[in-house]
């Protein structure tokens, strides 16, 4: 009885070998790539956990309804994971098999796990977007071996650690968006490499050190976004560099020292937000240059001194409340205005909304406790409340 059940399970064992042996035959008859590359592909899919497929599925994995998109010769070129299916690990699709990936996307799927240093085999990878997942640990070194990397999408995760130095090595990288983790550390200097860099955006973080003044040498960057972490130091003059810049976002952060005058090179600027640092100095730098500027934030700061005159017709919001400014600008067209809780002296110019300078002790005070009697006042102040962006 027991030798009966011995062979018949040596039966069944030949049979299954058999199969396989057929099965990797039928991979080679059907490709025009290396045979083996298909069948690591297919057997990371497989092994995976990712998708619901059985091995009868593993002469053809590529299924566009299942996110994988193949060459022509059926290897795997781009995964844009449907998260229908559950929570994934990332650590259980092993990555280093699809070699000629060119596109990972796993956005907002509750993706688990670490960004393992395999990584780095992805070596054609030009766009990986793990964005909004559940994905914890560092991001490992290996990212500078994607050297094919033009966008770099790995925000609203719980990653911790450095940004790694070998990010500079992403000589193509046009976009790098890591907000919304627990990143620790300084901005490496080597981001000064990026040079086709377009869009940046580092906010929300824990980063602490100065802006690295290489930043100056992204001259096609356009969003800079670095609010909400611990920057300290000066806004480094190499700013000025950055002339297709629209929008500059250091808000949040431990900034001092003066604005740089530089910013005033800075043409294309639409949006400017420096709030909540402890900017000090004049607001010396000119404004009149910036002509594309349509909201100036620099609220919650330590500048003095009165406003330069300056043509604000271009602005829609300007936000100057919580400084220490003592003179009043003398055109002020904005369509939102705040200069509360300043340092402000004498008349309220033509057309100002009172309201607007609430908090400064020099301003004629019996007009600032009339506000709530005043229709035309409050009326204002809630088109002014519209207006914010
Ligand atoms: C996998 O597919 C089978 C058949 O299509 C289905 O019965 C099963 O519920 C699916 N499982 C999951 C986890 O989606
Ligand atoms: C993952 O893929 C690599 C490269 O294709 C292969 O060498 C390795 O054996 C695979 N690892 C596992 C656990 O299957
Ligand atoms: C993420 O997915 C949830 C539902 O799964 C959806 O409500 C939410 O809007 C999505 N967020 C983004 C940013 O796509
Ligand atoms: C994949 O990357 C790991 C870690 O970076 C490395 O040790 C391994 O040799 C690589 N494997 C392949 C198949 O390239
Ligand atoms: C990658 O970056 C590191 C650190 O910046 C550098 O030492 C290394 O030479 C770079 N590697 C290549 C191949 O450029
Ligand atoms: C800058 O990029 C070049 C390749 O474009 C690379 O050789 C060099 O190592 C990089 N330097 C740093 C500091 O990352
Ligand atoms: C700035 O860019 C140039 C090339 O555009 C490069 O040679 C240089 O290493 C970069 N500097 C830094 C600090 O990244
Ligand atoms: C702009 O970059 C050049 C080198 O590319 C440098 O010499 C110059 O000082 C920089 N200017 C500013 C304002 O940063
Ligand atoms: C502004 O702050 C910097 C750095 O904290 C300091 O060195 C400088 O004296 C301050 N300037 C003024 C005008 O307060
Ligand atoms: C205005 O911008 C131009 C061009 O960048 C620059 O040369 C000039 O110095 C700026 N003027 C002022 C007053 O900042
Ligand atoms: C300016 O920034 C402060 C602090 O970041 C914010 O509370 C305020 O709403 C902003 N002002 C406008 C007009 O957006
Ligand atoms: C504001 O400036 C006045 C002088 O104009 C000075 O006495 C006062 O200490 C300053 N307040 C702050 C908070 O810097």
């Amino acid at each position: 009885m027991m030798q009966f059940l011995d062979s018949n399970f040596h039966g069944m064992f030949f049979l299954v070998i058999y199969g396989l042996l057929f099965l990797s035959s039928v991979l080679e008859l059907g490709s025009a790539s290396t045979p083996s590359q298909l069948q690591l592909e297919a057997n990371a899919i497989l092994n995976g956990g990712w998708w619901n497929l059985s091995s009868s599925d593993s002469h053809d994995i590529c299924s566009p309804i299942n996110g994988i998109y193949c060459n022509d010769a059926g290897s795997v070129i781009r995964i844009k994971y449907q998260c229908s299916q559950g929570r994934v690990q990332l650590g259980r699709l092993n990555l280093s098999a699809f070699k000629n990936l060119e596109s990972f996307e796993v956005a907002n799927c509750s993706l688990q796990g670490t960004i393992l240093p395999e990584i780095g085999n992805l070596s054609k990878l030009t766009h990986l977007h793990l964005s909004s997942n559940d994905l914890l640990g560092e991001i490992p070194p290996t990212i500078g071996n994607l050297f094919q990397l033009t966008h770099l999408d790995l925000s609203h995760n719980t990653l911790r650690g450095e940004i790694p130095h070998t990010i500079g090595n992403l000589s193509v990288l046009t976009y790098l968006h890591l907000s919304f983790n627990s990143l620790q550390g300084e901005i490496p200097h080597t981001i000064g490499n990026l040079s086709k860099l377009t869009y940046l955006d580092l906010s929300s973080n824990s980063l602490q050190g100065e802006i690295p003044p290489t930043i100056g040498n992204l001259s096609k960057l356009t969003y800079l976004d670095l609010s909400y972490n611990s920057l300290q130091g000066e806004i480094p003059a190499t700013i000025g560099n950055l002339t297709q810049l629209w929008s500059l976002v250091i808000s949040n952060n431990y900034i001092e020292g003066s604005i740089p005058f530089e910013l005033s090179f800075l043409q294309n600027l639409d949006d400017v937000d420096l709030s909540c640092n402890k900017i000090n100095g004049t607001l010396s730098f000119s404004l009149s240059n910036l002509t594309s500027l349509q909201s100036l934030n620099v609220s919650h700061n330590l500048l003095i001194g009165s406003l330069k005159p300056f043509s604000d017709s271009f602005l829609n919001t300007l936000d100057l409340s919580y400084n220490n400014l003592t003179g009043l600008p003398l055109v002020l067209n904005s369509h939102y205005v705040d200069i509360s809780f300043n340092n402000l002296k004498g008349p309220i110019p033509n057309g100002l909304d009172p309201y607007v300078l609430k908090g400064n002790k020099g301003v004629c005070s019996d007009i600032l406790n009339k506000r709530y009697t005043n229709s035309n006042l409050v009326q204002s102040t809630t088109r002014n409340q519209r207006r914010i962006r």
